[in-house]
């Protein structure tokens, strides 16, 4: 029996059906179902034969979806609605029993809540594998000179080691954006009913304890209403394909015949239809491209939650295909990277010339002169002087001689030369966090600590 007299018109029901997409939700949803038969078995709900038929039951159709032989019908709305339904089938009238004491409200949220938990943990995983490889090229490439950029302007030489562990510490801080996510989706919101709560005292601790749950959701209302821990996930999967794309885009560059500085494995490139020559490093372009539809997911789902009246709507049910494609798009990214990073060669001898420049020495011959007590900006204008002549001239600036360097005090013209000829002015960077080779050997092993942490 229905409350309604006419059936769903099919435009409605292509719009209203969920069960096209949150049928990935149906391992969880089973789980689930089985916590939440057992306490209804506490309370007496169920006797022990009707939770026995119950619980194999469920256990048949976990086998169904394992085999992928579980069978989708036009009647199911929803994942709920169809995993109800086949145990209606299997074990008979007293599936009916299940949705004692549970909403589709509160069953969602904690299915999501699920899936989320289980995302973030993947994500984590794959963003230790990816860390792993970045921090082994850096130790390879440790003592590697390159330019290191500003305004994508040769400014000062790096260890390509620094440049790589950059890119370690940023993901590092998105595992730890994904662990907030992951602590974010640890409240159970089961026992909140559609949104006042259930006329049955569940044992929630029991419920939460099985399913993994850190905590329990202290109000119905918010909880029926909360997807904060899907805009969490988002979050952190926006920032890390943001900084995947940041990494993909330095490889596009550096790969390209102007830069010459790596070459991408075949196995992450392609070639052209037409130009038998080219190698393009699709891989890292597409590490580049994907990041704003992660990004869109996030801004999408924060519109759809906008001014959204506490309880539940249907405009929730738009939750799902954003976190799925953030979660699918996402993990392919950070396993590509991974993959990508594990055959590229880098070019010594391309580096090392492109870094031998001696422009970039000019910050140092200023703080020679700041040593004798010159104020900074004062030997920063002398020396872009200098620089300037050298330019003008076309000349290396060791070449000029004591009477050019004008501005220099002329006693510091050997020291002056010394310096440049000494090229030491990538392991003069000795502040703490800084390229030169000391402290590089401190920031590996700092890295090689993080990233063992994030392993335990
Ligand atoms: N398919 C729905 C969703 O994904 C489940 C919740 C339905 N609740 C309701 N009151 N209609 O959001």
């Amino acid at each position: 029996m229905s409350r309604f007299r006419d059936p769903p018109d099919p435009l409605f029901k292509r719009m209203n059906d969920s069960i096209g997409f949150d049928w990935r939700l149906a391992p969880y949803d089973v789980d689930q179902s089985r916590a939440h038969a057992s306490a209804l078995a506490t309370l007496g709900v169920l006797d022990a034969e009707e939770l026995e038929q119950i619980v194999s039951g469920l256990d048949s159709i976990a086998g169904e979806l394992e085999r992928e032989e579980f069978r989708i019908e036009p009647v199911d709305e929803d994942v709920h609605m169809a995993i109800e339904r086949r145990l209606t089938e299997i074990a008979g009238p007293v599936g009916g029993k299940l949705h004692t004491g549970r909403s589709r409200n509160d069953q969602v949220a904690t299915d999501v809540s699920m899936f989320v938990r289980a995302h973030s943990l993947t994500a984590i995983e794959l963003i230790g594998e990816l860390m792993g490889r970045l921090l082994e090229l850096a130790e390879r490439h440790r003592d590697w000179p390159m330019p290191g950029y500003t305004h994508l302007q040769r400014a000062q030489p790096i260890y390509l080691g620094h440049h790589l562990l950059a890119h370690f510490w940023m993901l590092r801080r998105d595992s730890e954006r994904f662990r907030a996510a992951l602590a974010a989706a640890g409240e159970l919101p089961l026992g909140s009913g559609a949104l006042a709560g259930v006329n049955w005292e569940l044992d929630r601790e029991a419920i939460a304890a099985s399913l993994g749950f850190e905590r329990l959701a202290s109000n119905s209302l918010d909880a029926v209403s909360n997807r904060d821990f899907v805009l969490d996930y988002l979050y952190a999967a926006a920032v890390c394909g943001t900084h995947l794309s940041r990494l993909g885009q330095e490889i596009v560059l550096w790969s390209s015949q102007e830069f010459g500085f790596c070459e991408v494995a075949d196995a992450f490139s392609s070639g052209s239809s037409i130009m038998p020559q080219k190698k393009n490093p699709d891989a890292a372009e597409l590490l580049r491209a994907k990041a704003p539809r992660i990004s869109s997911r996030l801004g999408s789902l924060l519109g759809s939650l906008h001014a959204l009246p506490l309880g539940y709507s249907k405009d929730m049910q738009e939750d799902k295909e954003a976190l799925f494609d953030a979660a699918d798009t996402i993990q392919l990214c950070l396993a590509a990277a991974a993959g990508m990073l594990g055959g590229i060669e880098f070019d010594r001898e391309a580096l090392t010339a492109a870094a031998a420049d001696e422009f970039p020495a000019a910050t140092d011959v200023a703080d020679m002169l700041v040593r004798r007590g010159v104020p900074f900006r004062e030997a920063h204008g002398i020396v872009a002087s200098i620089v300037r002549r050298a330019l003008a001239e076309g000349r290396k600036l060791s070449d000029l001689g004591d009477e050019e360097l004008e501005g220099l005090p002329p006693e510091l013209g050997d020291e002056y030369r010394r310096l440049l000829e000494g090229q030491g002015w990538i392991d003069s960077k000795v502040s703490g966090p800084g390229t030169s080779a000391v402290r590089l050997a401190e920031q590996l092993e700092a890295a090689t600590e993080a990233l063992r942490e994030l392993e335990a």
